[in-house]
C-alpha cells in the first residue's frame, strides 16, 4: 500500500474517531450550560475537523482524482459528486464553527437545541462523506493506482499541502489531534 493512500485511509480513521467523540460529548449535553462548559473541547474539535481536511486532506484527494481522470483510470464521473461534497462540507463546517464562535464571543447566533442539532447534522454529513470514500472510492483508487502511478503521482504533487513529506501546517493540526483525543 502506497504511503499515500494509507495516510488518506488513515485521516478518515482519525477524522471519524474526533466525530464519534464529539457525537459522545453532544449526546450529554442537557443544557446550554453544559455546551458553556464543554466549549474548549467543542472549538478544538471544530477546529481539527475543519482546518484538517480542508488544508491537508482534500486537497491530496483532488489531486489526485485530477490525476486519476487525466489518465482515465476509473470512470471519469465518480469524483465530480465528492468534490462537490468537499464543497459543501467545508460550507457547514465553516458555518458551525462561526455559530459557536459567536455562542463564546456571547453573540447568541442560536439557543441550545439549535446549537445542538447544528452539531448533530454537521457529524452526520462528515460521517457520509467519509463512508462514501471508505466503502466506493478507496477501494477504486487501489484497484486504479499501480506503482508508477504513484511514482508519478508523488512527482507532482503539491508538498505545500502533503501530510505525508511533512507540511509544516498539517503538523501543527495533527498536534491538535493528539490534545483533543487527550481529552475524550
Ligand atoms: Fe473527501
Ligand atoms: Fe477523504
Amino acid at each position: 500500500m502506497h504511503s499515500i493512500f494509507k495516510q488518506l485511509a488513515d485521516d478518515h480513521i482519525n477524522i471519524s474517531y474526533v466525530m464519534i467523540v464529539l457525537a459522545k460529548h453532544a449526546s450529554q449535553w442537557q443544557n446550554i450550560d453544559d455546551i458553556r462548559s464543554d466549549l474548549d473541547f467543542i472549538q478544538d474539535s471544530l477546529h481539527y475537523l475543519s482546518d484538517y481536511p480542508q488544508l491537508c486532506h482534500h486537497p491530496i484527494e483532488e489531486q489526485l482524482f485530477d490525476y486519476i481522470e487525466e489518465k482515465k483510470l476509473c470512470d471519469p464521473t465518480m469524483f465530480s459528486e465528492l468534490r462537490a461534497e468537499h464543497k459543501e462540507l467545508e460550507t457547514i463546517t465553516n458555518n458551525i464553527k462561526e455559530q459557536f464562535q459567536a455562542f463564546s464571543d456571547d453573540q447568541k447566533m442560536g439557543g441550545f437545541e439549535e446549537l445542538k442539532q447544528s452539531t448533530v447534522s454537521f457529524i452526520r454529513s462528515q460521517q457520509e462523506h467519509v463512508k462514501n470514500e471508505d466503502t466506493l472510492i478507496l477501494p477504486e483508487i487501489d484497484r486504479a493506482m499501480s506503482e508508477e502511478h504513484w511514482r508519478e503521482f508523488t512527482t507532482n504533487l503539491n508538498f505545500e499541502t502533503d501530510p505525508v513529506f511533512g507540511g509544516i501546517q498539517c503538523e501543527k493540526i495533527s498536534q491538535l489531534l493528539r490534545s483533543i483525543i487527550k481529552r475524550k
